[in-house]
């Protein structure tokens, strides 16, 4: 089933230099293909659209903090099951706890700081779309 999905490669990502790698890994999936991307800075308005459900949550405030301090990279990635390809590809919330092979697994270093967002659900990626690529 051919899916689209929201990325943001964190803020982390992109000062440490790993946009090209994180790429990469999504690019030679075979079968899956990058149709939107853009480096931004996010504004207040749209963390706030974005993380909306977690308002209230201690890791709230530090998570938009940590979003809005440099830019991040935006992408739309479509083709097979991709939403939950990527999130397998990221590996989970907790870098600790994510295998080897996994973005975060790999790069990660603490939660706040895990590199990658990826949708976690259709309905995820239908509303984050409409936020990131409005019009796409
Ligand atoms: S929840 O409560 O189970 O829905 O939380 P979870 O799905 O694990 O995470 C929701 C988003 O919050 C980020 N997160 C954190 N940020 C900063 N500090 C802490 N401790 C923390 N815990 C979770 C997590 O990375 C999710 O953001 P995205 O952008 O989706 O990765």
């Amino acid at each position: 089933m051919s899916q689209r999905t929201l990325v943001l490669l964190k803020p982390d990502a992109v000062r440490r230099g790993l946009v090209g790698e994180i790429i990469g890994r999504i690019e030679r999936k075979a079968g899956w293909r990058i149709t939107a991307l853009e480096l931004r800075d996010l504004d207040q308005d749209t963390l706030e659209q974005h993380y909306g459900e977690h308002r209230g949550k201690p890791f709230y405030e530090p998570l938009v903090a940590f979003m809005s301090s440099g830019p991040v990279v935006a992408l739309v990635v479509e083709g097979e099951r991709v939403i939950e390809g990527v999130r397998t590809l990221a590996g989970p919330t907790d870098p600790i706890a994510a295998a080897p092979g996994s973005i975060r697994g790999d790069y990660g270093t603490i939660v706040r700081e895990n590199l990658i967002h990826a949708s976690d659900s259709e309905e995820s990626a239908a509303r984050e779309l409409k936020i990131f690529f409005p019009g796409r």
